[in-house]
């Protein structure tokens, strides 16, 4: 019998586990008797708990396990059981703190937790230039870079650069060149454009065309574009 084999004892001597003090016993010997397939029962029963208890252990999340840690005030430490982190940069000449993802791109949290939504969002994969904004005074596509990684960083948008009332000269100028039509591309034209101003480019157009070509404009005003940037520089 295949019991003998692997050492399991008759069934109904209630000697199998020596277990006489223990007050389930009388049931489970009771149990045994009436039924012919009791060997089994016992360590049915003993199963079944066990198995209760690593249910209830295997349906609890890794994370009920773990005592949550206490909240950092850190940057870069997560700052909460989401694992937000908080993150102060300067954007437009003010501080803003901000209770982020990591994973969040700048622009998002640009657009969606600042509510900069000048910045705009085109192909959100680092081929367009829509999204263009200044770090530390260097064009940046803000689609590509994480959040994060921007702690105590100076953020430019288009909102930073002029008011209705004092646009910047680059701005003016677009708007004495025509330079656009339905505006999506414009404001990134625009911080890639006076970022050039500052970068070694050469005089002519095709200069100006060489670094402009990170910002695609699906209404083709390129001629515009470059002209207005050279009425600046000239
Ligand atoms: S949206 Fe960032 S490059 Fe297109
Ligand atoms: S003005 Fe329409 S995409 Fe450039």
């Amino acid at each position: 019998m295949i019991r003998d084999v692997i050492g399991m004892h008759d069934a109904g001597t209630g000697e199998r586990n020596g277990n006489a003090g223990n007050a389930e016993m009388p049931d489970d010997r009771s149990e045994q008797q009436s039924d012919p397939t009791a060997a089994s029962e016992p360590s049915r029963r003993a199963f079944v708990k066990t198995a209760g208890l690593l249910g209830v252990a295997s349906a609890m999340s890794p994370l009920d396990l773990i005592a949550e840690p206490a909240p950092s005030t850190e940057p870069g430490e997560p700052a909460n059981r989401n694992g937000e982190i908080r993150v102060t940069m300067r954007v437009n000449t003010k501080r803003e703190q901000v209770l982020i993802d990591p994973r969040t791109t700048l622009l998002d949290c640009l657009r969606e937790t600042l509510k900069l939504t000048g910045t705009k969002k085109g192909c959100d994969h680092g081929q367009c230039g829509a999204c263009t904004v200044h770090v530390n005074g260097r064009r940046v596509n803000s689609c590509l870079s994480l959040a994060v990684m921007h702690e105590g960083d100076e953020i430019t948008t288009i909102e930073g650069l002029g008011t209705p009332a004092a646009l910047h000269k680059v701005q003016s100028s677009f708007l004495a060149c025509d330079a656009y039509q339905c505006g999506y591309c414009t404001s990134g034209q625009i911080m890639s454009a006076v970022a050039l101003l500052t970068e070694p480019c050469g005089p002519a157009d095709d200069d100006v065309r060489e670094l402009m070509s990170g910002n695609i404009c699906r209404c083709g005003a390129y001629p515009n574009i470059v002209a207005a940037i050279q009425q600046v520089r000239r």
